[in-house]
């Protein structure tokens, strides 16, 4: 399976998603400030993968800061820290992993600075890691929502490419595919930036899952003819009350999905789960430069000059119309989702097995 990001010799290595599927070629970061590049241009994307991007950001960060005081060396990682979360907003994850690493930081405040950047560059490694489990683990308990012979949408691309591992809502597909089941994915290309065309079909492609492509617009008109049988899709900020924000377009496949009685799954991590936010209504939304929607990958002028544009990139999907959140924890309605913020207590008593279809 494709790597998204590697810590290397001390670099970071990225995988430029911008060329692909034409090209496979690598980006090497050895400052922060190239590494929220790759954030902002789109080279390496994904809420998950960000996240870990931000982590790697802020080790390869410490290891530059020349400050001798934990005072002076705090204060200008959690600067970068800022500036890592403000490069892509939507996205919990980055804010999340800044997190964890500012926390480590006031854990092990005792210890010497140089003791504590190895300490950084170890834990944005375990983030990578865990996130690999992670993957495996909601994979494992999608595959039950998962019939053999499905046909399953998906939106945008919650893959391996969005992830350190085998995906969110690709993980799940991937875990049915193990189990023997005959799958077929059905990609909406996910107009403006094409991430279900250019990086869908062509991570499940390399890993020999079948996969059709479709214009966005199609979605609708398959399952009303009962050629979909369930959407999965991944989730840049899962807020308390079990909405969720993902990529423009999911919010119109969730509605969809409900009126032709197609069963609407979430893939979300825990590093996804905002529990600081109670209402959809509060997910701050990125809007992007007009330029993604005014040609066709940055190249091909498709409208005319001038025109007013709104690229917003992400839009929410309300609880009401999602079937369940598929966690490492196990899946869950969206209304019990808020009850995961006890971390320590094992949510057996309102996981949900399966879905009756
Ligand atoms: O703009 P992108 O490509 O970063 O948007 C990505 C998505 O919307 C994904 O569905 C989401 O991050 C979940 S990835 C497991």
């Amino acid at each position: 399976m494709v790597k998204s990001i590697e810590w290397k010799n001390d670099r970071i290595r990225i995988l430029d998603q911008r060329k692909l599927p034409l090209d496979v070629s690598y980006i090497d970061c050895d400052n922060y400030k190239k590494v929220i590049d790759c954030i902002t241009n789109l080279s390496i994307r994904g809420a998950p993968a960000i996240g870990i991007a931000a982590a790697m950001g802020l080790a390869l960060a410490a290891q530059d800061i020349h400050s001798s005081d934990y005072g002076g060396f705090t204060k200008q990682l959690r600067n970068i820290g800022v500036e890592m979360t403000e490069s892509r907003p939507t996205a919990v994850n980055i804010e999340w992993a800044v997190k964890r690493i500012m926390t480590l930081i006031e854990k092990n405040r005792d210890l010497s600075l140089d003791f504590l950047k190895k300490l950084i560059i170890k834990e944005a490694q375990a983030i990578l890691e865990e996130d690999i489990v992670i993957n495996r683990t909601i994979g494992e308990w999608g595959a039950s929502f998962v019939k053999d012979g499905d046909r399953i949408l998906t939106h945008c691309n919650a893959g391996s490419l969005a992830t350190g591992g085998c995906g969110t809502a690709t993980a799940v597909i991937r875990a049915a595919v193990a189990q023997g089941k005959k799958i077929e994915v059905i990609a909406d290309e996910t107009r403006p930036v094409l991430q279900g065309a250019r990086l869908t079909t062509w991570e499940l492609m390399e890993d020999n899952i079948s996969v059709t492509l479709i214009p966005d617009n199609t979605a609708g008109f398959l399952m009303k003819r009962g050629e979909i049988d369930l959407c999965i899709v991944g989730t840049d900020r899962t807020v308390r009350n079990g909405d969720v924000a993902n990529k423009i377009g999911t919010y119109s496949v969730a509605v969809l999905a409900k009126e032709n009685n197609v069963p609407f799954y979430v893939a979300a991590p825990m590093s996804s789960i905002d529990f600081g936010i109670s209402s959809g209504d509060d997910i701050p939304i990125e809007e992007r430069a007009g330029e993604e929607v005014t040609t066709i990958c940055g190249s091909y002028r498709i409208a005319p000059e001038g025109v007013k544009v709104r690229n917003i990139a992400f839009d929410v999907t309300p609880a009401a119309y999602i079937s369940a959140i598929i966690t490492e924890k196990g899946a869950f309605s969206p209304l019990d989702i808020h009850r995961l913020e006890d971390c320590e207590r094992e949510p057996e008593n309102f996981r949900i097995s399966s879905y009756e279809r």
